[in-house]
C-alpha cells in the first residue's frame, strides 16, 4: 500500500466507531451476524490490535501481534505475543481454538512467520490447523518473512486477504519496521511548550506545562517505549521520574547523556534524584570514557550501570540501545540535546504537546536548539501530520524527513 492510500485508510479510521462493540466486547455475547463482509474483517483485525496492545512495551526487539480465529461468524479462539522468546499470537489463538480452528478463518495483524527462529514458523502452523482463510494485516518487512509466510499458506491453497486495517497495522509496529529496515530503534522526540513556545520559563520551572490528561497520555507512551533519553540539565533542573505511573507495569529503561557528568547526587534542597533510584526502574549513564570516576562509582553502587562512550553522541546513543534490542526511544531532552538528536537523525518522529499557556522570555527554553538552519527553505519540513486534542492541550505529531 503507498502512502497516499495509507493516508486514506488513516482517514477511514477515524469513522469506525460504529465497530467498537465488535472490538471490545466480550466475546461469548458478540453478535457477529449483521456485520458485511469488509466490516467483520476489519472490526476483527482491529480486535487483533487490541489484543496485541496487551503486550504494550514488552515485545521488544520483536513486534505486537493480534490474532482471532472466526469459526461461523464466532470467536473462537484469540491471543497476542507477549514478549520475545514466548509464543506468536497465532500460537495462541489456534491453541484456544483446538479442534474449532479447521476451516475457520484467522485473523493476524503481521504476517504469519516463516523461519524456525526461537519458535517454530507459524505459517505452517496454520497449514497443519487447516484454517480456511487467512486475513493478514500487513506483510512482515523482516527479510525472514517478507511474504513468504503468506506465500506459504496460497501454496497449500489457503486464500490470504492482504492489508486489511493496514495503516492501524503499520502505526502500531512504526518501530519495529523502522528497525528492521534501518537497523536503529525509532526514535521519537516528544516536548512539552506553551503557545509560544517555550519549554520551560526563564528560570528553568517546566512544571506542569501541560494538565494532567496530556501527561497521563505521556505516562501511557512511556510504558510503550524502550528507552527514555534526557540531557544532564533535564536530570539538575526537573528531576524527572521518567516512569509509566502505574499506566502499566512496564517501565523503561531511563537513559542520561551527561559528557562531563557533572551530575549531582542529590537535588539542591537535599532531596534524592529520582533517576539514582532503581529499584522501580533502571537507569543507565552514558558518558565520556574516564569522566568523574568517584560519581561513576557512586552510581554504580545506587545500581545506575555507567557506560563509557569514546563520543557521547545521540548516534552513539540508539546504536548502545539498539545493540541491547530496543525498537523505541523517547527523547525527553531539552532543547540542546533535541537538536543533535535531529542533526544525527536520531529523531524520526515529532510529538509536540501544545498548552493554551503563554510565558514568554527571550531566554526560556526552546524545544530545538540551534541546527545551523539560516534560511526558511533549508527547514526540515514534517510530513504525515496529526492534531488531536487532549483535555486542555493539543498534540501535534509528524515525521522529520530522513536527514
Ligand atoms: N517541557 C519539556 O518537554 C521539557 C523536556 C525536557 C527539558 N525541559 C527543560 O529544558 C531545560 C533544559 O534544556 P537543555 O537543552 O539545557 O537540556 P538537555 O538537552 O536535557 O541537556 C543538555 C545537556 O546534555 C548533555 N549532552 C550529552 N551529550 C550531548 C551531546 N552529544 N550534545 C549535546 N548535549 C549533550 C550536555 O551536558 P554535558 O556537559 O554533561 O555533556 C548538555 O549540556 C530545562 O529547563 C528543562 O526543564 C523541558
Amino acid at each position: 500500500m503507498n502512502e497516499q492510500d495509507l493516508d486514506q485508510q488513516r482517514l477511514k479510521d477515524d469513522r469506525q466507531d460504529e465497530l467498537t462493540w465488535a472490538v471490545e466486547g466480550s466475546r461469548d455475547n458478540l453478535d457477529l451476524t449483521t456485520l458485511e463482509p469488509e466490516a467483520l474483517d476489519r472490526a476483527m483485525m482491529r480486535r487483533c490490535l487490541a489484543l496485541a496492545r496487551q503486550a504494550w512495551g514488552q515485545t521488544a526487539p520483536n513486534p505486537l501481534v493480534g490474532a482471532v480465529v472466526l469459526q461461523n461468524r464466532k470467536i473462537v479462539g484469540e491471543g497476542f505475543h507477549p514478549k520475545a522468546g514466548m509464543p506468536h499470537a497465532e500460537v495462541y489463538a489456534l491453541k484456544d481454538a483446538g479442534e474449532r480452528a479447521k476451516g475457520a478463518s484467522i485473523y493476524v495483524s503481521l504476517e504469519p512467520c516463516n523461519h524456525y527462529g526461537r519458535t517454530p514458523p507459524c505459517s505452517q502452523g496454520l497449514v497443519d490447523a487447516q484454517v480456511g482463510r487467512a486475513i493478514v494485516g500487513m506483510v512482515d518487512p523482516n527479510p525472514k518473512v517478507a511474504g513468504g509466510g503468506i506465500k506459504r499458506l496460497e501454496n497449500a491453497g489457503i486464500p490470504v486477504t492482504v492489508g486489511v486495517e493496514e495503516a492501524a497495522c503499520q502505526l502500531l509496529n512504526e518501530p519495529f519496521v523502522h528497525r528492521i529496515r534501518h537497523g536503529r530503534p525509532f526514535g521519537v522526540l516528544k516536548y512539552a511548550m506553551t503557545l509560544d513556545g517555550k519549554i520551560g520559563t526563564t528560570s528553568g520551572n517546566s512544571a506542569w506545562i501541560t494538565d494532567t490528561p496530556a501527561r497521563s497520555h505521556v505516562h501511557h507512551l512511556r510504558a510503550g517505549c524502550d528507552a527514555i533519553i534526557v540531557g544532564s540539565n533535564t536530570v539538575r533542573r526537573d528531576n524527572p521520574h521518567l516512569t509509566s505511573h502505574s499506566d502499566t507495569a512496564h517501565n523503561p529503561l531511563r537513559v542520561v547523556m551527561s559528557r562531563q557528568l557533572d551530575l549531582p547526587k542529590t537535588t539542591e534542597s537535599g532531596d534524592p534524584l529520582h533517576l539514582w533510584e532503581t529499584t522501580l526502574a533502571g537507569t543507565t549513564v552514558l558518558t565520556q570514557t574516564g569522566a568523574n570516576p568517584e560519581l561513576q562509582a557512586w552510581l554504580q553502587d545506587q545500581g545506575v550501570t555507567v557506560i563509557e562512550l569514546n563520543a557521547v553522541t545521540p548516534e552513539a546513543a540508539m546504536g548502545y540501545l539498539g545493540e541491547s534490542g530496543a525498537l523505541s526511544v523517547l527523547w525527553e531532552c531539552g532543547g540542546t540535546l533535541a537538536a543533535q538528536a535531529i542533526a544525527q537523525g536520531a529523531v524520526q518522529k515529532i510529538l509536540a504537546f501544545i498548552a493554551p499557556k503563554i510565558v514568554g522570555g527571550t531566554t526560556a527554553p526552546i524545544p530545538v536548539g540551534d541546527l545551523g538552519i539560516t534560511t526558511m527553505t533549508e527547514a526540515l519540513t514534517l510530513d504525515r501530520m496529526g492534531i488531536q486534542q487532549i483535555g486542555t492541550d493539543w498534540m501535534i505529531t509528524g515525521y522529520l524527513p530522513s536527514i
